[in-house]
């Protein structure tokens, strides 16, 4: 076991360049299941839910190389195998896309129900009226999901979702893109990754059209062939650094984003106070003053995303006068508010409501992760301050970022990855 050993109240300064972006690589990588043939895919993060999808794939059969430690080339020409073995599955949600992916290629899929961070209640109701509309039959048995294609193969059709799923959206695209005829997704989510899988898969030879609006239409082709793609910036990476500026001070310059991406989170901070300004594929960010109070309600993008909320938490903790968060998407993100408060924060929690009472100054504690956000979000608070926090369970943090200690210690933060003796390790109640 290992944590994170963080001596606040150093501000920032300097370059940070944001890696590729993990919810767009997630879904990218079981896509390559869907070509016969090579595809290189670049950008991608070295994170441990990218390890586990490329095991997985491994495991099904597709021949994975590592180019280079950003770059990986999978041949899923000799592919096999259609059952995602349950102990890999289960260790991220995101492995539902292997569901579409497989159906796509086999008319056939085995996938574990998916696992993942403790958010509440995490359905993929959507994800199978999703397949069922396209012609599969669709079983939840024993913990497994098992779906299959009549034998004429799958049938494009028109799906409504009742809610715009990310995971739904681009799930319906991976096992639409090689049905017979057009299907079209109504009520389609429109965040960065979906347009990012639309893009990965017409450089493969798919037929994609509105990705990123409501309406997304999918003329199936035969087959896809190999190719060359580049994963998108992560938008929530570069958010996590951005909100850690906000929150401990400085003046960093972030690289390697798409600003568009981030517009939504530029925009609360400035009205925190904090200082954004765009610089082509990077922003800079300041903040000298004090900040203030703002409200927050996060929704589906282009709104607030709520794997920011927790971030932008840590900053309102410190703000001047009474926040109010509203989270609008998962029924169980507050779990890192026990830890901010043993840091000296002052918040309550009813229901989907945070309410925030700025506080002079944060204490260093000993604090536990929870989730892959609330862990990132314990870092901003760390960074913040005053004294010692050791962070433990940083195994959710590093499913989705990057080198996050040497790119804090690159801003001049004093953090340290330590080895945790293993009777230090504070028993958490919820952790999945
Ligand atoms: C993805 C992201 C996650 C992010 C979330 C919302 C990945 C791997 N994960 O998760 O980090 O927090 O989008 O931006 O990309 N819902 C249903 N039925 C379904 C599916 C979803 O009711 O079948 C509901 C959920 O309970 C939730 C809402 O729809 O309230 C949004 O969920 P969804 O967009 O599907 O999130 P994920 O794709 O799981």
């Amino acid at each position: 076991m290992q944590k994170y050993v963080i001596n606040g109240k150093k501000p920032l300064y300097g370059t940070v360049e944001i890696s590729g972006a993990k919810n767009a690589a997630v879904a990218i990588l079981p896509a390559a299941l869907l070509v016969d043939g090579v595809c290189r895919i670049e950008n991608i993060p070295q994170i441990s839910d990218v390890t586990l999808i490329l095991r997985i794939l491994q495991e099904l059969g597709a021949d994975v190389r590592l180019i280079n430690k950003n770059t990986v080339q999978i041949d899923s020409t000799h592919i096999n195998r259609y059952h995602v073995p349950e102990k890999l599955s289960r260790q991220m949600r995101a492995s539902y896309y292997f569901i579409g992916a497989l159906l796509g290629r086999f008319g056939e899929a085995v996938v574990s129900m998916p696992g993942g961070c403790d958010l509440g209640t995490r359905p993929i109701d959507l994800h199978i009226k999703s397949f069922q509309s396209l012609g599969a039959s669709v079983n939840v048995v024993a913990g497994y999901v098992r779906a299959s294609a009549p034998e004429e193969g799958l049938k494009g059709t028109s799906i409504y979702l009742d809610q715009a799923s990310v995971g739904a959206t681009m799930n319906a695209m991976l096992a639409a893109s090689t049905a017979h005829g057009l299907t079209i997704i109504e009520n389609a989510a429109k965040e960065p990754h979906i347009v990012d899988l639309a893009n990965f898969l017409n450089a493969m030879g798919a037929d994609i059209m509105g990705a990123g609006t409501d309406v997304i239409r999918i003329r199936g082709v035969r087959e896809l062939h190999g190719g060359t793609y580049s994963i998108i910036p992560d938008q929530i990476e570069a958010g996590t650094y951005m909100a850690a500026v906000a929150a401990v001070g400085g003046d960093v310059i972030i690289k390697n984003v798409i600003p568009k991406h981030l517009d939504c989170i530029s925009a609360k901070l400035m009205e925190m106070g904090v200082h954004v300004e765009e610089m082509g594929d990077a922003v800079r960010v300041r903040r000298m003053g004090e900040l203030r109070r703002i409200n927050v309600r996060t929704m589906p993008y282009p709104g607030f995303p709520t794997d920011m909320q927790p971030q932008i938490a840590a900053c309102l903790c410190l703000a001047n006068g009474t926040s109010m968060v509203n989270e609008g998407i998962w029924e169980n993100r507050y779990r890192y508010v026990s830890e901010f408060r043993r840091m000296g924060a002052r918040i309550q929690v009813d229901g989907k409501v945070a309410v925030i009472e700025g506080v002079d100054r944060l204490m260093g504690a000993t604090l536990c992760a929870c989730d892959l956000r609330a862990g990132a979000a314990m870092v901003i608070a760390g960074l913040a301050a005053e004294g010692t926090t050791e962070i433990s369970r940083i195994h959710y943090i590093e499913r989705g970022y990057e080198k996050l200690v040497e790119k804090f210690q690159g801003l001049g933060a004093d953090i340290k990855l330590v080895e945790q003796p293993d009777d230090e390790t504070r028993p958490h109640s919820r952790a999945v």
